[in-house]
């Protein structure tokens, strides 16, 4: 078990990584993945306690995926500081292993395969980045092939990925579990993200409302508002609160994000919305 204040090894290929795993699977470790894109923060971090409390042996991956970035998206801009991420993990004590791969060492020269998903994938995100699931799918079923963990942890403030990932893992047969953690949130309710860094202070305090806003669509269809009403008096508030624009609001089933006529089963709203060139989403259990 990693103790706070050791270094953590960092396999850069997916041959190094081999080297290790096969070190561990020996002893009848049981292994957690985290997969990530850097620029960790105390969501990740939360991801990394859940799997250190299930697995015996943690791998953080760091992998900023350019498969599911739009040419018009972040992808150049996107922070990248492996020796910050590095320090970040080993004062929390929260990983064995970190998986660092180039772009080139998960798609080499000639990579032509790309998955496509359906079901918890229409919709919503893929309304406004039709390609993005897809990447994610390509590159996590990649990760979790490559190291072969028991579980995997996903967040649930990226609610739609964490069920797109459930769908991808049981229809492949991949043979893990897939953890859902909840939300890490600054005190005034905005989910920590990495692209928090990007708001200006007014930004900012724009950004917090979001969660405000969706509690209380959440309240309004609860007592009974039907729910495009709800939903568009969601997008409302999210415009006077200062938002730019608003790219859903949506009261959802739970489990499988199908539209809904009432809130009768278990029920998420789920919101996107953007302040300046910054765009931010959010949920939670209605
Ligand atoms: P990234 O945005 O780095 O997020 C990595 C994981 O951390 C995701 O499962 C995300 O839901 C979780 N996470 C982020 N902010 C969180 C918060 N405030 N509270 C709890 N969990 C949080 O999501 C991705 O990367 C990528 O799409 C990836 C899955 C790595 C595939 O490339």
């Amino acid at each position: 078990m990693t103790t706070s204040g050791t270094t953590i090894p960092v396999a850069r290929t997916a041959a190094d990584l081999r080297a290790t795993l096969s070190g561990w699977r020996k002893t009848g470790a049981r292994m957690a993945l985290v997969p990530t894109m850097g620029a960790l923060h105390e969501g990740h971090l939360a991801l990394a306690r859940e799997a250190r409390a299930r697995a015996d042996k943690t791998v953080i991956s760091i992998f900023v995926n350019p498969a599911q970035f739009a040419p018009h998206e972040d992808f150049a801009r996107y922070p990248r500081d492996l020796e910050r991420d590095r320090a970040i993990l080993e004062q929390a004590g929260a990983a064995d292993l970190i998986y660092a791969p180039d772009v080139e060492e998960l798609y080499p020269k000639g990579f032509a395969t790309r998955l496509i998903v359906e079901g918890p994938a229409a919709g919503l995100e893929s309304d406004f980045r039709p390609h993005f699931f897809s990447g994610v799918a390509t590159a996590v079923a990649k990760l979790f092939l490559q190291i072969g963990a028991d579980f995997a942890m996903f967040g649930e403030k990226d609610y739609q990925q964490l069920l797109v990932v459930r769908r991808l893992v049981k229809d492949l047969d991949l043979g893990l579990d897939i953890v859902g953690v909840p939300t890490v949130r600054e005190p005034d309710g905005l989910a920590l993200s990495s692209r928090n860094a990007y708001l200006n202070p007014d930004q900012r305090r724009t950004a917090g409302q979001l969660n405000r806003v969706l509690k209380e669509v959440g309240i309004r269809a609860r007592s009974g508002v039907s729910i495009p009403q709800a939903e568009a008096e969601g997008a409302a508030q999210l415009l006077e609160a200062g938002f730019d624009r608003v790219d859903y609001v949506a009261i959802r089933d739970a489990a499988s994000l199908a539209p809904l006529r009432d809130v009768l089963s278990p029920t998420r709203v789920l919101a996107a919305a953007r302040v300046g060139a910054v765009k931010l989403i959010d949920n939670m259990a209605v």
